[in-house]
């Protein structure tokens, strides 16, 4: 059974064993963004640059697969910041090209109240997102990211092409990408000047649609966890009374606990010769 990748299109390689990942294309024009993002900068950003990535990364998965096949843990050791490199390269343009937009709407009314709890205002958030992505020394990421244990709204940055989530353990909702190759040939030195702009393609649709995603995930977690609790104390009452040889006690459970009941006979199939023994 092959892996399912999250991001990009994926192709089968010829021997069908593996997958290789591929370029997902732009949602919109190269030029869509302008003023903000020139169209050169998204033409060489996307097709160059995110394009390595993917083929680095496929180079990397393939010498892995290797070296996996012959038991070589020293090259596949060697391997680990390649993939880390690439892939959250890979990752983090992925989210990039979505999380903008000519026309991205505003953020709905759930994420307005998450940000306004958690920096004041939406002027705050903005502000401080701006702050610690101009404040990256070198290259690297500016995140606005969500805590699931927290259930809370963080900034954090990222260096290099660290993805976000398999470094930090947050969301990914909103990214900045303050490489140089992202704004240089438009903004030259002036990195605040970018990243100030960039709000004004900012894709609130597809940022609250991630932060939604991120609050199901979540409570779908909570809700497995207590349905496995509850199945899990139902099934001990239930071999309890099992073991009391009581089946009037189970009948008498149906209406108050009918998971209980359910689980007692179930659990008087898996023991039926205690259960006749009883009887
Ligand atoms: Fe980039």
């Amino acid at each position: 059974m092959y892996a399912i990748r999250r991001i990009g299109t994926k192709l089968q390689s010829a021997n069908n064993v593996r997958q290789k990942h591929t370029l997902p294309d732009l949602p919109y024009e190269y030029s869509a963004l302008e003023p903000v993002i020139s169209r050169e900068i998204m033409s060489l950003h996307h097709s160059k640059h995110h394009a390595t990535y993917v083929n680095n990364l496929n180079a990397a998965e393939e010498k892995l697969a290797q070296a996996q096949a012959k038991g070589d843990i020293q090259t596949v050791i060697t391997l680990a910041p390649a993939l880390k490199f690439n892939g959250g390269g890979h990752i983090n343009h992925t989210i990039f090209w979505q999380n903008l937009s000519p026309k991205g709407g505003k953020p709905s009314d759930a994420l307005v109240q998450a940000i306004e709890k958690d920096f004041g205002s939406m002027e705050n958030m903005k502000n401080q997102l701006a702050a610690s992505s101009v404040g990256v020394q070198g290259s690297g990421w500016g995140w606005l990211g969500y805590n699931k244990m927290m259930k809370k709204l963080v900034i954090q940055t990222c260096q290099n092409q660290d993805p976000l989530e398999a470094t930090t353990g947050l969301v990914p909702l909103f990214g900045i990408d303050v490489w140089e190759h992202a704004y240089y040939l438009q903004y030259k030195n002036v990195r605040a000047d970018y990243v100030k702009a960039i709000f004004d393609v900012a894709n609130w649709q597809d940022i609250s649609s991630r932060y939604e995603k991120a609050l199901k995930s979540f409570i779908l977690k909570v809700f497995c966890h207590l349905l496995k609790f509850h199945i899990t104390s139902a099934y001990i009452e239930g071999m309890y009374i099992l073991i009391a040889n009581s089946p009037t006690a189970i009948i008498q459970s149906i209406p108050s606990q009918p998971i209980v009941a359910l689980v007692c006979v179930i659990s008087s199939f898996l023991t039926r010769d205690q259960w006749i023994y009883s009887i």
